[in-house]
């Protein structure tokens, strides 16, 4: 498992590099409150979708230990934005941290992105 954890270091860490030179843009966030989901879903299908799956149904790259987390399912949908935006940005146990490679407006559209998934 040590080996897979620096992969997908280095792959966040080569992706992080892609975005800045293309989402360096805008500075200007007239609303920055509500995030992006059309933005996000670039972000997801780049980032996520790995191990979410591209419907964010848990059925990507597994790992040993727990499996990536179903973002369709009603517990999800029950969380807050808070701690979405928390377990997005610090990671978990198999999920590496995006905060060194999401700004602050690129989790939100994710997440906005995320909550179009749960049904
Ligand atoms: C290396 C695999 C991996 C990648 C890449 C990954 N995740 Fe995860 N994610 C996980 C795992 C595994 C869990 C569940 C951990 C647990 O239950 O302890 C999880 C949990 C979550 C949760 C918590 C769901 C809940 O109900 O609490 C959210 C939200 C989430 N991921 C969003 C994202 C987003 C957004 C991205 C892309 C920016 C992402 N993940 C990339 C593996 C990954």
């Amino acid at each position: 498992m040590g080996k897979r954890w620096l992969f997908w270091i280095a792959t966040a860490a080569c992706v992080g590099g892609v975005f800045f030179g293309v989402t360096g843009e805008g500075q200007a966030e007239p609303k920055a409150e509500r995030g992006d989901a059309a933005r996000g879903k670039t972000l997801f299908a780049r980032n996520c979708a790995g191990c979410h799956g591209p419907e964010g149904g848990g059925d990507g790259y597994r790992l040993l230990g727990p499996d990536p987390a179903n973002l369709t399912s009603p517990s999800t949908r029950q969380k807050s934005d808070a701690e979405l935006l928390k377990t997005i940005h610090d990671g978990k146990p198999n999920m590496p941290a995006w905060k060194g490679n999401l700004s602050e407006k690129q989790s939100r559209d994710v997440l906005a992105y995320v909550r179009t998934l749960a049904k």
